[in-house]
C-alpha cells in the first residue's frame, strides 16, 4: 500500500504566512504601546518630584568662641572671613560684589589711614579681587575696580543650645556690627 503525501494547498500556505505576519505586527504594535506607556508613567511620576535645588543652609555653626584664633579665619567652603578681636567677632563675605569671585585677604605692610563716609579709619589689611582688580578696605568698603558695592557683613550670634558661634548668611548687618561674648 502506497502513501502519498498530501500536497499543501498554496492558498493555505499563503494564509499561514499572512497570519504570522499579522501576529508579528500585532506584537510590534503592542510593544510600542507598552514603551509609550512606560515613558508616560515615568514622566508622570517625575512630574510629582519637585525640581529642588539643594543649597547649603544659610545659618550655620562655626565652633566655640575659644576655638577661633585671634585675627582672621577664612571659612573656605562658605567664602566668609570671620574676625576675632579679643571677645568681639564679626563676619565679612569673601564674595566680590562685581561678579562673585573670591576676594583675597591682603595684609598691608603699614596700616593706611583713610576717610570712609566722613569717618577716619585705620586700615591694616584689604581684600583684593583677582578677577578684575576690585579692592576693598578692611571694613569691606569698595574703593577701586568695578565692584559696585562694599562686601557684605553677616550677623553672628551665640547658639543658645551649646554656646557655639552661628553665622547668619541670610541676615546682613552694617559695618559697625560686633558680637561680644
Ligand atoms: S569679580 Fe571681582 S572685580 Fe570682577
Amino acid at each position: 500500500m502506497k502513501f502519498f503525501r498530501k500536497k499543501e494547498s498554496p492558498i493555505k500556505s499563503e494564509d499561514a504566512q499572512s497570519d504570522s505576519r499579522r501576529s508579528f505586527l500585532q506584537k510590534l504594535g503592542l510593544g510600542g504601546v507598552l514603551v509609550s506607556l512606560a515613558g508616560f508613567s515615568f514622566q508622570s511620576v517625575r512630574s510629582l518630584i519637585p525640581n529642588v535645588l539643594y543649597e547649603a543652609p544659610q545659618k550655620f555653626k562655626i565652633g566655640f568662641p575659644s576655638s577661633l584664633s585671634d585675627g582672621m579665619t577664612f571659612l573656605e567652603e562658605r567664602r566668609i572671613y570671620v574676625f576675632k578681636e579679643g571677645r568681639s567677632f564679626y563676619a565679612i563675605s569673601g564674595e566680590c560684589t562685581h561678579l562673585g569671585c573670591t576676594v583675597k585677604y591682603t595684609k598691608l605692610n603699614q596700616p593706611k589711614h583713610v576717610e570712609v563716609n566722613g569717618q577716619k579709619k585705620e586700615i591694616p589689611f584689604e581684600f583684593h579681587c583677582p578677577c578684575h582688580g576690585s579692592k576693598f578696605y578692611s571694613d569691606g568698603t569698595n574703593y577701586a575696580g568695578p565692584a559696585p558695592q562694599p562686601l557684605h557683613w553677616f550677623k553672628m550670634e551665640v547658639s543658645p543650645d551649646d554656646g557655639q558661634l552661628i553665622v547668619h548668611m541670610e541676615e546682613e548687618v552694617d559695618q559697625n556690627f560686633r558680637l561680644t561674648v
